[in-house]
């Protein structure tokens, strides 16, 4: 794990402004444990809200459109997220991919678009439970990285990965810690091949049905430097459990 462990709550399409008591708290766990960078990733219609709630996490989107604006009616551009105090974007998550068709190429404008602006970029890939099951998953995974990586100027400044096995998310499975550090290994080899040193700087990220109780061991795996959470980034209570064990305290 990094120095200062990277703990994201994806939102996904959950939350109204009742929700935004679990952001304040979320907020006030950040502040309790500052040696853990916290950041969550409400929907759109709460970003400025919650950046204005919140003192200390980060706050981001979960998409952005590649274009700097114009006729793209339901679309939002990084700019736009900027303005309204997105400090990040999640990029290519396998929901957007499978949902919308995003494809490699269109994530990496996305992503492209988000450095431009100076956001910072989380950029997901992960396998198919097909794909892990007939041996693939390294070679999908890291097909979709070298696809989908950010190449314009700063691109690598700022960025993290996220590996997120399609059917990790939602279902309460997750690989084998033996699994994930290997998947991660083969992450940090492409990104020194496409950046060079400071690829090696680049936090991966693990993603995909982590919980209070499976947080320490997955953290602890050598090269997982963070975890982007869905279902238990939803109620402060759970999330906090998943920043505890990130911080390497005991319960206070
Ligand atoms: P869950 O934590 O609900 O499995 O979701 C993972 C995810 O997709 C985060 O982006």
């Amino acid at each position: 794990m990094s120095l200062r462990p990277y703990i994201v709550g994806n939102w996904k399409m959950h939350g109204t402004r009742a929700m935004l008591a679990e952001a304040r708290a979320i907020d006030r766990a950040g502040q309790r444990h500052p040696k853990v960078e916290v950041a969550l990733a409400p929907p759109f219609t709460l970003i400025h809200a919650t950046r204005k709630e919140a003192e200390q996490i980060g706050v981001g989107a979960q998409d952005c459109h590649p274009a700097d604006g114009g006729a793209h009616t339901g679309d939002v551009s990084a700019a736009m997220l900027a303005d309204a105090g997105a400090g990040f974007v999640i990029v290519g998550h396998s929901e957007r991919r499978n949902d919308h068709g995003e494809t490699n190429e269109l994530v990496r404008s996305k992503a492209e678009s988000a450095r431009k602006v100076g956001l910072g970029v989380i950029l997901c890939v992960g396998e198919s439970e097909a794909e892990r099951d007939a041996g693939r998953a390294e070679e999908v995974v890291c097909a979709q990285l070298e696809a989908s990586l950010p190449m314009n100027q700063g691109a690598v400044e700022k960025l993290s990965i996220a590996y997120e096995p399609v059917w990790a998310i939602g279902t309460g499975r997750v690989p084998s810690l033996e699994d994930i550090e290997a998947m991660h290994r083969a992450i940090r080899e492409r990104l020194v091949a496409t950046y060079g040193e400071e690829g090696a700087e680049v936090r991966i990220l693990y993603g995909g049905s982590v919980k209070p109780d499976n947080a320490a061991e997955i953290l602890n795996v050598p090269e997982v430097d963070g975890a982007l959470v869905g279902g238990a980034s939803l109620t402060a209570e759970s999330f906090y459990g998943i920043i505890l064990a990130a911080s390497g305290e005991n319960a206070d």
